[in-house]
């Protein structure tokens, strides 16, 4: 990883925090390709190498999620669990859909033995739990990790989200809660454009890691995406004196579109390669 020196010192250091009994939610957000489950695989890593158990759920797309998704793959992973993960969630909830309808009673059960499991994980060397693309979670896992967070305080547990940028309700009420960190990724800057070239094996110039930053925006997917076409068969074509100036001639890549498409070299018409949003 590169060019996040800053933000890996930061995690590491609530991961810190969380250890000596200050467990927080970290929100990471940004836009597509940023970084974000990057940083939190570094995380992980970091964590693993101090022998604190990682738990990693990731929220299924766009809905595709019954009830409490989120938290079922939590229960499932077998930091969390008991090893028998699979049947943990129905040997504790039955076959109730614990969905919008639920009791009162069966939510509290619910949101009790959630909390209870995470924090038996979480006794025995601390738990860093990744919630990755929280953007999809569905509103019960939501709601329930909004309940998790206001009970971090005085455990050892350091819970990671990431989230893609949109104006959302979940992001807002995790934000506001005093146990959130915000950490908001943006652009890598040019030397660490740079260092991505140099690791892709390309001419790494301050002047093309200029022109490169300024066409991404520092987006470390979209950096790898141009690099993997400036190292193809085309490269020497659009690194030319066609392409210079205004970048080389690629159709525009919308990076928070879920199909991302490698950039294509178009009829030679000079404009902006990358284009960030839809
Ligand atoms: N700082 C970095 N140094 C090197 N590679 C990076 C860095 N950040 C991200 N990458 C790489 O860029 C790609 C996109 O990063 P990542 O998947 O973490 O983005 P994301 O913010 O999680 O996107 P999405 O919103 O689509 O989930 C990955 O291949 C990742 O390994
Ligand atoms: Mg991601």
């Amino acid at each position: 990883m590169v060019g996040r020196d800053r933000e890996l010192a930061r995690v590491t250091g609530l991961l810190d925090d969380a250890l000596a009994g200050r467990g927080r939610l970290v929100l990471c957000t940004g836009e597509a390709g940023i970084g974000k489950t990057r940083l939190a695989e570094e995380l992980a890593a970091a964590a693993t190498a101090r022998g604190v158990a990682v738990a990693w759920a990731r929220a299924a797309d766009r809905g595709g999620s019954p009830p409490y998704g989120l938290w079922r793959l939590v229960l499932a992973e077998a930091a969390v669990g008991s090893g028998s993960a699979a049947d943990l969630w129905p040997a504790a909830f039955g076959a109730a859909d614990l969905g919008a309808e639920s009791s009162v009673a069966q939510r509290f059960a619910l949101f009790a033995e959630v909390r209870g499991r995470l924090a038996q994980a979480a006794s025995r060397s601390g738990l860093v739990l990744v919630l990755d693309d929280l953007q999809w979670a569905d509103e019960a896992s939501a709601v329930l990790l909004v309940e998790v967070v206001r009970q971090l305080r005085g455990t050892r547990i350091l819970a990671f989200a990431t989230y893609r940028d949109s104006p959302d309700g979940v992001l807002a009420r995790l934000s506001a809660e005093a146990n959130t960190e915000r950490a908001d990724l943006h652009g890598l800057p040019a030397e660490a454009v740079g260092d991505l070239l140099l690791a892709a094996g390309l001419d790494a110039s301050p002047d093309r890691a200029r022109r490169v930053h300024a066409e991404t925006g520092g987006n470390p997917f979209l950096v790898r995406e141009l690099a993997r076409t400036l190292a193809g068969p085309l490269g020497w074509w659009l690194a030319g004196p066609r392409a210079a100036g205004t970048g080389c001639a690629c159709r525009s890549v919308a990076v928070s579109s879920p199909s991302w498409s490698a950039p294509m070299v178009d009829d030679g018409t000079p404009r902006r390669p990358f284009a960030r949003g839809s």
